[in-house]
């Protein structure tokens, strides 16, 4: 593995280089005006798999945007590792708060990276992430220690629900067969606190819409008198949880496995400073369900958030509107074992029960997901491990991550093939923020371990 280093070492502006011409494409697969990007993204994602040496490469076309695909074989009794990554990101919005353009990343020191980190939009979700595997195995290929068949599968519509990508997985199963998937596209609890990721929330996304009256009206003339719908949709999702901050929705709980207390010890002694926490949030409190910690909150307890909401007038100055219409985009989060398509009919279902008479609502699905757990006794996991443990100087504690993937249930589900989840961002690079951004030592970090996860992994396959 020294060959390796020393290419790392006289490789690292390159690398950096690289990445930083990508960030600057603003594939935001949300957005249609982006479309263009979007491929042009999936065509430089392309030419730098060919560049590294992958013999084959596929732009294959969806209904939405395109999915890269490339493979080598370089030993058929060799285990085959498929790298699946994003290359869209979402929306940069608000702009505003942005300190320096989204797309025209900049290398900033801050305080939790000391050595810098790279701001803009989709460094560390997921171009940084999916491209450290580009390079990882441009170093192995170039030094002839590549010990396993690679197939890369970087998608564009992981930010919105990877539909055409399951479709896709579906219909080639064979060209995708493959002995474990290798993701990174989550978080470590701290540069000097490596982890793996053993479980994904779940999630069920919905819409509503509440009716009032059949057009907007004067809120002088019949305020006091009509029902106001935003009024009503306040109090209606202010309903959705109770004293101890459980989600009251029917059935919510009824699938929801139980983790063990020796489990829940476990988790509880990664390292957590909710000082620090709640500091860097600037709040004063934190608030979730009764009985669980921050740790628990946030991996193994589904929750339910409002992620936006509207009506009304909201322009500038003040108009005196009873509005006709309200609206708010409303997601939970799921653990084990609940089932999206159950929770989705539970919520509609308790959402038309609260509505009072005076009002109409409509409730629409959006995309959805299934909840994952990664078992720890696998070979997957253990050269995981091992790969953490030989880069970091530590072994890595097993966490539950409280994001969601929604296509890793369906790799287990289609292709029969456990995920191996090993993500070198921080909770606080701020994905989906402004200021998004991803460690320098992050990057290279994970550039240096994804070879000897290879390098393990054909090993422990071989006894
Ligand atoms: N990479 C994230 C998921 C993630 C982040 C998992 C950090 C664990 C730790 C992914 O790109 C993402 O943002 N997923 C979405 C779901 C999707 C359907 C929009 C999410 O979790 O909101
Ligand atoms: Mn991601
Ligand atoms: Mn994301």
């Amino acid at each position: 593995m020294k060959e390796l280093k020393s290419y790392l070492t006289s490789s690292k502006q390159r690398f950096l280089d690289e990445l930083l011409e990508l960030l600057r494409i603003p594939s935001v697969s949300a957005d249609p005006k982006y479309k263009g990007d979007v491929r042009r993204m999936a065509e430089a994602t392309a030419e730098h798999l060919r560049k590294a040496g992958v013999p084959t490469v596929e732009i294959h076309e969806t209904a939405g945007h395109p999915i890269v695909f490339g493979e080598i074989t370089v030993n058929p009794k060799a285990p085959t590792v498929l790298v699946y990554g994003h290359y869209d990101v979402q929306p940069p919005d608000p702009l505003d708060l942005w300190d320096s353009p989204p797309f025209e990343p900049v290398v900033k020191k801050t305080k939790t990276h000391p050595d810098g980190a790279i701001f803009a939009r989709g460094a560390c979700d997921d171009k940084g992430q999916f491209f450290m595997h580009v390079k990882a195995f441009e170093m192995m290929l170039g030094s002839g220690l590549l010990p396993c068949n690679v197939k890369f599968m970087i998608e564009g519509e992981e930010e919105v629900g990877s539909k055409n990508l399951e479709k896709f997985c579906r219909e080639n199963k064979k060209k995708l067969s493959c002995n474990v998937v290798l993701i990174s596209d989550t978080s470590v609890i701290g540069n000097d606190t490596p982890s793996l990721t053993v479980g994904l929330r779940g999630l069920c996304y919905m819409e509503v819409e509440v009716t009032g009256p059949n057009r907007d009206l004067h809120s002088g003339v019949y305020g006091g008198a009509v029902a106001n719908p935003i009024n009503v949709l306040c109090s209606m999702i202010a309903s959705l949880h109770d004293a101890k901050r459980q989600v009251v929705v029917k059935g919510f709980y009824d699938d929801v496995q139980k983790v063990s207390a020796k489990e829940r010890k476990l988790m509880n002694e990664a390292p957590f400073d909710e000082k620090v926490y709640k500091k860097d949030l600037q709040v004063a409190e934190l608030m979730g369900e009764k009985g669980f910690t921050t740790i628990e909150r946030t991996g193994i307890r589904p929750t339910l958030d409002v992620n936006g909401i509207w009506g009304g007038y909201t322009g500038e100055g003040a108009k005196t509107v009873l509005p006709s219409k309200a609206f708010a985009k409303i997601s939970m989060r799921l653990v084990p074992d609940q089932d999206p398509k159950k929770i989705e009919k539970q919520f509609q279902k308790h959402f038309e029960s609260i509505a009072p008479k005076s009002v109409k609502v409509k409730v629409t699905a959006h995309h959805g997901g299934y909840p994952v757990v990664v078992p720890t006794n696998s070979v997957e996991y253990k050269a995981a491990e091992k790969a953490m443990e030989m880069a970091y100087g530590k072994k890595p504690l097993p966490q539950r991550g409280g994001g969601s993937i929604p296509i890793v249930a369906m790799f287990d589900q289609v292709l029969g093939a456990k995920s191996v989840l090993m993500g070198f961002g921080l909770d606080s690079d701020d994905i989906h923020s402004p200021n998004e951004h991803y460690g320098l030592f992050n990057y290279y970090k994970g550039i240096e371990t994804i070879p000897y996860f290879y390098k393990y992994y054909a090993e422990m396959k071989k006894k």
